[in-house]
């Protein structure tokens, strides 16, 4: 509060005048926005100097009231108007300030996002569903929890069979029924050829799991691509033609497959299957552990028992089968040495992967 508000009362025109040449005097010397308030608030405000003049005129003689308070009303808005303009100015002034201390500066460089990616498995799957794609085959997919009726019996693997411990398999509980984590993706043969009558051209990724010990390049959880083909007159040849066409697209024009004989209960004749290694193009390396091949799954003609299974007659149709294994095959094309990284979430080890955006 100013002296003015001590000296004004009681109101004579003297304390009047003097409460006008220093308020006048104030409002020439303020500076900023901060102290226009303090002044407005001091002199024109509720309890400003002004105000309390104009209480204090009932202490003046009745004579004199009416020509005071005239005055103090004229001295009210003549500190008005002159308030105004200034008030505007410093507010305007203050308001400018504020903006070139928020400005931006355009000239920064920008700071680039951190953007997620696929997973090295995603992005193989993807890569797999589309080479297939081209040459005619839909990707299905199918439960990860099975019946041992599609996982194994379907498959030519009844019940009492010695093949159905090569497959290491993880049982759920169950009262009624044998229920498994799906040991391969092969169970979708059955479920794919009861559903539709042929042509038959799909591909099932999806995982899989085996009771297994973890090592460099065996895992319990890991993924499968099932591919099946059931038609007239399907012969080896075309399975051949497929999988040499899909390893020469993915690890490029040279490759070449090569069949070797193998046993699956629900193939006949069962052939395992490697491609000439892409990195030491078949001289053997570490990653081919020197034999100039990798393998990278199961193959062979679907076995007619299979067939017979889901209501096909064997005389009238044949296909093949074949299922890769998609952790093996990225580690062939990128020289992964360990295959328990996928599963690591380790930031290091899927910045390794061309392919994956990750920052
Ligand atoms: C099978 O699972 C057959 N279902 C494949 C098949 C399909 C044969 C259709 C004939 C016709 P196998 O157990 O060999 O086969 O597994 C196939 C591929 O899965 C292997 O070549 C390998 O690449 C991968 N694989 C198998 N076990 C593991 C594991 N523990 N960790 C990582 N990859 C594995």
């Amino acid at each position: 509060m100013s002296q003015s508000d001590q000296k004004s009362a009681p109101g004579s025109a003297a304390d009047l005048a003097r409460l006008r040449s220093e308020a006048l005097e104030r409002l020439s010397s303020l500076t900023t926005a901060a102290e226009a308030a303090d002044w407005e608030r001091d002199y024109l405000g509720p309890k400003g100097a002004v105000k309390l003049f104009q209480r204090s005129l009932g202490t003046l003689p009745a004579d004199e009231r009416p020509a005071a308070g005239r005055a103090a009303n004229e001295l009210s808005k003549e500190l008005s108007e002159a308030f105004e303009p200034i008030k505007a100015r410093l507010d305007a002034e203050a308001l400018e300030a504020r903006l070139s201390e928020d400005a931006i500066d355009v000239t920064l460089p920008g700071r680039t996002p951190v953007v997620g990616g696929l997973h090295p498995i995603t992005e193989m799957v993807d890569e797999l569903i589309e080479i297939f794609a081209h040459m005619g085959f839909q990707a299905v997919f199918g439960p990860e929890v099975e019946t041992a009726k599609y996982n194994f019996d379907l498959l030519n693997i009844p019940a009492d069979h010695p093949a159905r411990d090569v497959w290491d398999t993880i049982f759920i509980e169950a009262p009624n029924e044998e229920i498994v984590l799906r040991t391969h993706t092969s169970p979708m043969q059955a479920r794919t050829m009861e559903r539709i009558k042929p042509p038959v051209r799909v591909i099932v990724p999806g995982k899989t799991f085996r009771f297994e010990a973890q090592d460099a390049s065996h895992e319990w959880q890991f993924t499968q691509l099932e591919g099946l083909a059931v038609d007239k007159h399907i012969r080896l040849s075309d399975l051949k033609g497929v999988l040499q066409e899909m390893a020469r697209q993915l690890f490029g024009p040279e490759r070449k497959v090569r069949f070797r004989c193998d046993f699956f209960p629900f193939v006949e004749p069962g052939v395992d299957f490697s491609v000439d290694c892409a990195i030491c193009n078949g001289k053997g390396c570490r990653v081919c552990k020197g034999t100039g091949w990798l393998e990278m799954g199961g193959a062979g003609m679907v076995h007619p028992n299979v067939l017979r299974g889901v209501g096909y007659d064997p005389e009238e149709y044949t296909g093949f089968a074949f299922g890769l294994g998609i952790e093996r095959i990225i580690m062939m094309k990128y020289g992964v040495d360990d295959i328990r990284g996928f599963q690591s979430n380790d930031l290091r080890f899927l910045r390794k992967f061309a392919n994956i955006s990750v920052a």
